[in-house]
């Protein structure tokens, strides 16, 4: 039987994000059940996200989960579909500089098209930023593109130095 305990403790998920949801919407950490319900869908809004096999999904989610102090992962559910509309992640960096201290990452935020400009990446942001305040990190930082400035800065990031990438 598939293990349908979530990535992470749901009380992370901060009671206000979920008020704020607009009805028949919910939030809560990122679970086994959810390849059916169209986690990778909602990531192809984002970026390429190739052929992955429900398998190949299961075991990289079990990995996760052997990390849930590290990797916290949510999804937004419309109710009424039984799909996902919604995901951001949060990945906690543990550093020796700052007194030890531990830095967020924010990731992969995607929104459906149709779910677009409901403020539902208002809501992902806000509660990984909750969880971020929750487990103890000073601050969270994440890389986006200039066309998403303008959102990040709705949720109250600032634009602070320069991204820097080199592929292998
Ligand atoms: N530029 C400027 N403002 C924006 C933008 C934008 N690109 N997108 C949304 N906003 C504004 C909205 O108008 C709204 O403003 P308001 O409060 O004045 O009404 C506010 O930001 C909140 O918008 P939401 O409705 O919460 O935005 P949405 O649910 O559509 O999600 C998101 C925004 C996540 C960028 C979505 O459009 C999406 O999934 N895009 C494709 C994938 C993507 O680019 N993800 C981000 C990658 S960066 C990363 O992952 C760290």
């Amino acid at each position: 039987m598939t293990d349908s305990t979530p990535l992470f403790s749901p009380s992370l998920i901060s009671p206000a994000v979920l008020a704020d949801l607009p009805e028949g919407y919910t939030c809560r950490p990122l679970q086994a059940t959810d390849y059916a319900l169209g986690h990778l869908d909602v990531l192809r809004v984002l970026t390429t996200v190739g052929e992955v096999s429900e398998a190949a999904w299961a075991e990289r989610y079990a990995w996760m989960k052997n990390r849930n102090d590290e990797y916290f992962l949510l999804v937004v559910l419309d109710e009424s579909g039984g799909r996902i509309v919604g995901t951001g992640a949060l990945v906690v960096e543990r550093k020796f500089i700052h007194n030890l201290g531990l830095v967020g990452h924010i990731e992969d935020i995607a929104v459906a098209k149709d779910q677009q400009g409901k403020k539902l990446g208002l809501r992902i942001i806000q509660a990984l930023d909750h969880i971020a305040e929750q487990v103890g990190c000073y601050k969270s930082i994440l890389d986006c593109s200039d066309a998403n400035e303008g959102f990040y800065v709705k949720c109250g990031f600032k634009r602070a130095g320069l991204e820097m990438a080199h592929y292998y």
